[in-house]
């Protein structure tokens, strides 16, 4: 682990201008900086980086961060890699922290995998380059699949000799141990003999999304009945087949700026594509695909486009594992190749130019796909029929968002010809039951088509608070430790029962009055990310007595640290367009300060209370005379709340 100072010497060196700098052309807008944004294709700039706040904001994604996240978004490293980045521009020494002697071995033995592994990677390239059984055989059977030379350098493909163990023997000599060999497959040992797993293979290396050697494929080159076409290296402490894709490290940079990945099956698709101009391509090596390698890919993008080769058998099989992209809320596309063609052979016979127009013509969206596709199936068969609606309603459930759902259910009934009123209370009650399956908290619920719909409410209700708490936490950022004059009014009941109402001024900070309302209230954010924030600001005032946004936006947690970041950028998006120099905009005055905070607050109250109000109303509950009473209150609040947030001017 890299120890905690080495941490803070790179926060305090690192200036995000100079970083970012390196990868984006910056030019001067204001007190900040403005570029092209280097996660989209644009022609005015819409990135803009904040030397003062040391933050990035990129307007067309909407990402945004420090020093160490732009490093993490652009160029896909972890945060330990970010920071050894870092360390390394400033001049800085790693100093890494004791481990166990347990911790130290265990590590010592993934690295020493991963260095015979690079080893072996150098090898078979060497060797396939280099010596006359390597052209002759390695290198002219790529070469003959119209593979070109720059090509074969950038997937590292190689060739291992047709012997029992030159490589063996070699990596002996070089000093790694046969321990790691064996641990990494790429020496069998039997019985004290010792041979090459890969003899007389090609060979394809398997990257880490940094680009770490895994392990290999090995693809024989005569036709031999009895072997296997690939071998590739056993699961071991570094290569987990499952929760990689081939060529993830190769197509990350280009998949997050197109905003999309494709999705093959073998590794000379994705080699193909590559050579026609397409590089936004990954394999899942021949197997189902599995949640951990869709989460590769939804760290980069959204969307997925699935190319399925021409034979229809294997399409049925895989549109099973789609439902798993669903789960994640990305958004699933479908190609499929003409019958008989795979991506390679298609992108092969044709042309750069026609093999997009064919993916952008072709691509179809999943659940309209898997609706035609199995409609063809259940063509004139009522049974067969029922159990497809279930299918595909099984699909739409998976996804996420109530809205989307709500969509592909109003085109499901159009193209299947079923009325959305019965497909809405089947999808209600595949959620209840998966609701139910998952986590038994949730009583059971009316299963009818009001079930969804309620939800819809619920959600609208729930992001006017989350826009509220947002104006809160904006408030307290930017304005937490000024001085405000606030109003208060106070109301006294005389003699005759009249209220009397008069005011009183004091100053107090944004964050103080914030504070107070809020805690008065015992006011939770429904938004946790908003919660989280607002008790690191509050602990932040505890102990410091006042702000310390650094804090916030260098947070280790990248979810609050983008927020913040994206927060604080809002106010400065309008340097983009040099506003600044005709003077539209303002910061908010301190008169106007007092009522923002007075609105937000009040506002917040009244959808509460709103909410409680409702909830007792609709309840069918007998009330107590207490209970009653308690509402009543709560309705004049409401009322005194509206007054007051006409009155507060
Ligand atoms: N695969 C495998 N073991 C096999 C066959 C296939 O691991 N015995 C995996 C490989 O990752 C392969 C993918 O499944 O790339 C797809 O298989 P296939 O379409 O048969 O191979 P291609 O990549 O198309 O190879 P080629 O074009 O050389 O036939
Ligand atoms: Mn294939």
């Amino acid at each position: 682990m890299i120890s905690r100072s080495t941490i803070d010497r790179v926060f305090e060196s690192a200036r995000v201008e100079e970083v970012i700098g390196e990868f984006v052309q910056l030019k001067k807008a204001g007190s900040n900086f403005k570029g092209l944004s280097p996660f989209a294709d644009e022609k005015s700039p819409s990135f803009m980086v904040s030397p003062v706040k040391q933050i990035w904001k990129d307007f067309s994604t909407g990402k945004g961060g420090n020093a160490i996240s732009f490093l993490m978004e652009h160029e896909h490293y972890t945060y330990p890699e970010a920071i050894k980045w870092l360390a390394k521009k400033y001049n800085i020494e790693i100093e890494e922290t004791e481990q166990t002697s347990e911790e130290k071995e265990q590590m010592n033995e993934r690295e020493s995998m991963f260095l015979v592994s690079n080893f072996a990677k150098e090898y078979f390239h060497n060797q396939m380059l280099n010596t006359n059984q390597g052209k002759a055989v390695g290198l002219s059977y790529f070469k003959e699949r119209g593979f070109r030379e720059e090509t074969i350098k950038k997937f590292d493909l190689g060739y291992c000799l047709d012997e029992w163990d030159n490589f063996t023997k070699a990596a002996l000599t070089k000093g790694y141990k046969l321990k790691y060999l064996a641990s990494t497959g790429l020496t069998i040992v039997k019985e004290n003999k010792q041979f090459d797993r890969f003899k007389g293979r090609v060979v394809f290396p398997i990257h880490s999304m940094s680009g770490r050697v895994l392990g290999f494929g090995g693809r024989i080159l005569k036709a031999d009945k009895k072997a296997a076409k690939y071998l590739n290296s056993p699961e071991s402490d570094i290569y987990h087949k499952s929760k990689i894709l081939y060529g993830i490290y190769q197509a990350k940079k280009e998949i997050a700026k197109q905003d999309n990945c494709f999705l093959v099956e073998g590794y000379t698709d994705v080699i193909s594509f590559h050579q026609s101009g397409i590089e936004n391509v990954v394999a899942s090596s021949g197997t189902a695909l599995t949640s951990d390698q869709i989460r590769l890919v939804n760290r980069l993008t959204k969307n997925i486009t699935v190319l399925f080769d021409g034979d229809a058998a294997g399409i049925r099989a895989s549109i099973r594992g789609i439902d798993l992209i669903l789960e994640q809320g990305m958004n699933v596309k479908v190609v499929q190749f003409p019958d008989g063609e795979d991506p390679d052979s298609f992108a092969k016979a044709h042309s750069d130019v026609e093999l997009k127009e064919y993916l952008e013509n072709s691509a179809q969206d999943f659940i309209n796909f898997k609706v035609s596709l199995l409609l063809k199936d259940a063509a004139n068969d009522p049974v067969k029929k029922a159990g497809l609606i279930r299918d595909i309603v099984t699909s739409i459930s998976k996804i996420p968002d109530s809205i989307q759902r709500e969509v592909y259910v109003q085109e499901c009934s159009r193209i299947m010809e079923i009325s959305e009123r019965v497909l809405f209370s089947e999808l209600a009650q595949i959620i209840s039951k998966t609701n139910k399956d998952e986590a038994k908290k949730h009583q059971s619920e009316k299963k009818t088509l009001e079930v969804v719909k309620k939800q819809e409410i619920q959600v609208k209700e729930v992001d006017q608070l989350s826009i509220l708490e947002k104006e809160i936490i904006r408030l307290l950022l930017l304005y937490g430790n000024d001085e405000v004059d606030f109003t208060e009014e106070i109301v006294n009941i005389d003699e005759d029962s009249k209220e009397i109402v008069t005011t009183r001024k004091y100053q107090n900070t944004v964050s103080a009055e914030i504070y107070l309302h809020l805690h008065d209230d015992e006011i939770e954010f429904t938004n946790p990310i908003f919660q989280e924030i607002y008790n690191e600001i509050i602990h932040q005032l505890n102990q410091f007595e006042k702000l310390e946004i650094d804090k916030l936006v260098n947070h280790k947690n990248d979810i609050i640290s983008s927020t913040v970041t994206s927060i604080l950028m809002d106010e400065e998006k309008h340097q983009l367009s040099n506003w600044e120099s005709k003077n539209i905009f303002v910061k908010e005055s301190v008169e106007v300060l007092f009522k923002a905070v007075n609105d937000v607050v009040f506002n917040l109250r009244r959808i509460l209370i709103d909410r409680l109000v409702k909830e007792r109303l609709n309840s069918e509950k007998e009330y107590s005379n207490a209970e009653k009473e308690e509402i009543m209150n709560y309705n004049s609040l409401r009322i005194r709340l509206f007054e007051k947030l006409n009155r507060v001017v």
